[in-house]
């Protein structure tokens, strides 16, 4: 530490107190460490660094130690190797499928019943650059079997529990069948997140997060992240040194911080799930009810193999009887302390409409042929629903 004394004001506004921690006392809780850039006593270790033969920071677009104790968080839970944290779940998707292997002239098969943007980022963005997708019900094995057949793609990719439907992925089988014809299996495990469910254990080769849901939750945060072996890591690493759609330290401190309580908030908001699916199911204005949890549900049986009896997740959809957007409208506005809003990620009860919202940048047919009508709406119960018991609205 280079002696202040007798330098200048301006010299001293800056370089004042800075790197003054003793060495030999560790903060309990993880520093916020928003450095871009690091420095060491000699030149050789930063070139180790730089070199990858000695651990350390760089350039926070390279990494940064709160990330780190992120990816080593998220890792750990979803009993992986490694993982790298992204400023989205979007960011997370492109880099696994960029890592696995896609590029112009390769393909992919995908459930069709993924989140909108992933749909979009495949179909219109992957396909401008030349790789071909086929989209299938990844609850069909037949289905899905005949597609990599006929395919022979790179990539397998499924949701656990998808969006907003909530079909269940029989992982354990779509990894067997992926790796029978050549492809890797990515699953995007945000509804499911490892509370219920890890699937590294159970075959996958990458598992993808929008963190912006369950792991941080509290709807103050963007993040996504991928959790995958060290060499997969490693390709994602060099990629994105070069696109740099790194998260940030105060949101991965964020997202950390969110990661604390997820075993509670899951199993709250389960439970709270199951009693509003179970509740809206005999409702005489409810059409149709989307939960894994009900007997009804065709992947009852395989989310109950699948999930351990841990809870059968956090969300639920369902349609209103007879109901044009118009009707649906109305519902979402007479709603009181459930919010209408445009993200399944919160404490907070939140609806949200799929058509006009998470599924809009699908056209009308493509919504038609997954499943997703104008009517369809996802819940996401909060650390509270009982009073929704009460909710009732009139149509106009
Ligand atoms: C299942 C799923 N995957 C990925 C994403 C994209 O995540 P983000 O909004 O953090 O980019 C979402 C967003 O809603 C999602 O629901």
């Amino acid at each position: 530490m280079t002696d202040l004394h007798n330098k200048t004001f301006p010299t001293r506004a800056v370089h004042a107190g800075e790197r003054t921690t003793p060495s030999n006392a560790r903060p309990v809780t993880t520093s916020i460490v928003p450095s871009v850039s690091y420095t060491y006593e000699s030149m050789d270790d930063l070139d180790a660094v730089f070199a990858n033969t000695q651990p350390g920071f760089i350039y926070s677009r390279y990494t940064s130690p709160t990330v780190a104790a992120f990816e080593s968080a998220v890792a750990n839970l979803e009993e992986g190797e490694a993982a790298l944290a992204f400023a989205s779940g979007m960011a997370a998707i492109h880099a696994a499928l960029l890592a696995a292997g896609l590029q112009a002239g390769t393909s992919v098969v995908s459930s069709f019943d993924v989140y909108g943007a992933t749909y979009s980022l495949l179909t219109r963005f992957f396909a401008s650059m030349g790789v071909s997708t086929r989209m299938v019900d990844g609850s069909d094995l037949a289905a899905v079997e005949a597609a990599l057949k006929e395919s022979r793609p790179a990539v397998l990719l499924v949701e656990t529990i998808s969006n907003p439907l909530l079909k269940v992925a029989d992982i354990p089988a779509l990894a067997g069948l992926a790796h029978g014809y050549g492809a890797q299996l990515l699953v995007d495990n945000t509804f499911a997140t490892p509370y219920l469910f890890r699937p590294l254990v159970n075959g996958a080769d990458y598992v993808i997060h929008s963190a912006t849901k369950y792991l941080a939750d509290h709807g103050d945060v963007l993040a996504g992240i991928v959790v995958t072996s060290v060499t997969n890591r490693a390709r994602m690493f060099e990629t994105n040194k070069l696109l740099g759609s790194n998260l940030g330290p105060f949101e991965a401190w964020l997202a950390l911080r969110g990661l604390k309580t997820l075993p509670l908030r899951v199993r709250q908001q389960c439970n709270n799930a199951a009693h509003l699916a179970g509740w809206l199911a005999d409702r005489p204005e409810i059409a149709h009810v989307n939960y894994p949890g009900l007997i009804s549900h065709p992947q009852h049986a395989l989310a109950e193999r699948l999930f351990d009896g841990q809870g059968m997740g956090g969300v639920l959809s369902f349609e209103i009887k007879n109901a044009v957007r118009a009707d649906v409208f109305r519902f979402m506005e007479a709603l009181q302390l459930c919010l209408p809003a445009t993200s399944l990620g919160d404490i907070y009860t939140l609806v949200l409409h799929a058509a006009p919202s998470s599924h809009r940048s699908l056209t009308a047919a493509e919504r038609e042929r997954v499943g997703i009508r104008e009517v369809s709406c996802a819940f996401r119960p909060g650390l509270r629903t009982r009073w929704i018991y009460r909710l009732t609205w009139s149509r106009r």
